[in-house]
């Protein structure tokens, strides 16, 4: 006879089943309405998804913009100064856990700012980086955002998206008013 006590242990004792099944619930829910053929069902089965920051990413998004800091890649910024801009930041999650981050902020129609862009350092050169820039682009696109523009020494990875140094003759220019590197 079918033992319902058995089947729950033989469900629940194994941690990576338990884990794929809760999986499987997460991508149902998150993906509802035209769940079964969207992409989206599929995305979030494989515990992957971008989205917007929440409040409860503070800390996380924080200490990924510290490995950035470290390096010297990106400037500092306070866990304050992160939640006045919260809603500017994406979210990259792999299995349910936060390993990238990015912000488009949005400085008037004309123009706004990828910054922050941060992959932590086991999930690199997956594509993750990519991903991120492609969100804040089609984000400013849904915006009607005139240019985009990141202050970056990743060229390469920007150049691929149709960045520039100089657009129609006309280039970007800085005046630096600390020694510090312009970030
Ligand atoms: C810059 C940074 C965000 C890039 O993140 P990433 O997830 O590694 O970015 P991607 O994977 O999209 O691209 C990185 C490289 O991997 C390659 N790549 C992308 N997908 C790949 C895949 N599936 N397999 C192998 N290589 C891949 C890309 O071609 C790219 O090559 P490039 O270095 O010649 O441009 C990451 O290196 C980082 O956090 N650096 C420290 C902070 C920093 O410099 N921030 C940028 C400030 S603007």
């Amino acid at each position: 006879m079918f033992n319902v006590y058995s089947t729950e242990r033989w469900i629940f004792n194994d941690k990576k089943l338990e884990a794929r099944w809760y999986r499987l619930l997460k991508a149902l829910v998150r993906s509802s309405g035209n769940w079964w053929f969207s992409k989206g069902f599929f995305v979030a089965l494989k515990g992957k998804m971008i989205r917007k920051a929440k409040l409860k990413d503070l800390k996380i998004i924080y200490s990924l913009l510290q490995e950035g800091v470290n390096s010297e890649k990106v400037l500092k910024r306070s866990i304050n100064e992160i939640k006045k801009v919260i809603n500017s930041f994406f979210v990259y999650e792999e299995e349910n856990k936060v390993v990238g981050c990015c912000s488009l902020e949005i400085y008037s129609q004309k123009v706004a700012e990828i910054r922050s862009l941060v992959v932590s350092s086991e999930y690199r050169n997956r594509g993750i980086g990519s991903i991120l820039v492609k969100k804040c682009l089609d984000e400013a696109k849904s915006k009607g955002i005139y240019q985009v523009l990141s202050i970056t020494d990743k060229s390469e990875l920007f150049e691929r998206f149709g960045f520039k140094t100089e657009v129609e003759e006309k280039h970007a220019m800085f005046l630096n008013f600390n020694s510090k590197k312009q970030l």
